[in-house]
């Protein structure tokens, strides 16, 4: 795992963005995996700089969600279709049709779930998934105990994941769906490329055990560690409880500029 702290979330989201924005260029076709979420606002916020202001070209860039509410149609103001759309699709020149995310209104979970995870091979698999993380540790919808060999599939959220999110649902607990479709952590850990970022001092536990501990299904981005291309972006805030954060400062300064962004 690649540990990136930076001083705060506008730094580490820029350098993140920086990664985002050279694959696209180099492979103008790329499978983008993509999160909702405060953590990705301001990337999403970049890209849509670098677009405007460089030319970014999204036009052939096609792009798998984590994770959907159960529930919500898409139009809700919640539901992560919505997020995306109002976040990041609208303002760059995505095709619409080569959007996917899950539908969180089908009748047939277990089949559209199958589906996703065959969109997702015949597009050539995800080049790029960005992922944001649980205070419990969780990536996409996976919460503790979730299997590392698990995909796309129904999830129920924890307690603390539904208190967590009732921000965006006018601080009721109650308005939060209890169910999600999220692809699995097997299905993350098929992208060729994982790229976490974490901000603030809520995460720096998660961040810690993530990093540091055991590789444990009670600590589902844990895995990550098992990933042969993972880079996580943190601020300083985030990194605060890391036992190595010298040393992850120390590996990064002393890198050639053209790794710095690789
Ligand atoms: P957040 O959520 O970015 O809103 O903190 C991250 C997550 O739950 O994965």
């Amino acid at each position: 795992m690649e540990v990136i702290i930076k001083s705060d979330a506008q730094t580490g989201s820029i350098a993140a963005a920086r990664v985002v924005a050279r694959l696209v260029r180099e492979k103008p076709n790329a499978v983008l995996g993509l999160a909702t979420g405060s953590t990705p606002l301001t990337l999403y916020k970049e890209l849509i700089r670098l677009h405007r202001e460089d030319g970014l070209d999204f036009s052939a860039v096609t792009t798998f969600n984590l994770d959907e509410y159960i529930g919500l149609e898409k139009e809700h103001p919640q539901s992560y279709y919505t997020f995306m759309w109002e976040n990041l699709f609208s303002q760059i020149n995505i095709q619409p049709e080569k959007v996917h995310l899950p539908d969180g209104m089908t009748q047939d979970v277990p089949a559209s779930c199958a589906v996703y995870e065959r969109e997702i091979i015949n597009a050539g698999g995800i080049d790029l998934q960005v992922l944001g993380i649980g205070s419990d540790g969780h990536i996409g919808f996976n919460e503790p105990t979730s299997s590392f060999a698990s995909r796309t599939r129904i999830k129920t959220l924890t307690q603390q994941t539904v208190a967590d999110n009732a921000r965006f649902f006018d601080g009721d607990e109650a308005k939060v769906p209890h169910h999600c479709i999220t692809m699995g952590i097997g299905t993350i850990m098929d992208a060729r490329m994982n790229l976490m970022l974490a901000f603030g001092t809520g995460k720096a536990e998660a961040i810690a055990a993530t990093i540091e501990g055991p590789v444990a299904s009670m600590m589902p981005a844990s895995i990550l560690q098992h990933h042969p291309a993972a880079k996580v972006f943190i601020d300083e805030a985030a990194a605060s409880a890391l036992k190595l954060f010298d040393y992850y400062r120390w590996v990064y300064d002393g890198k050639p500029d053209w790794q710095k962004d690789a």
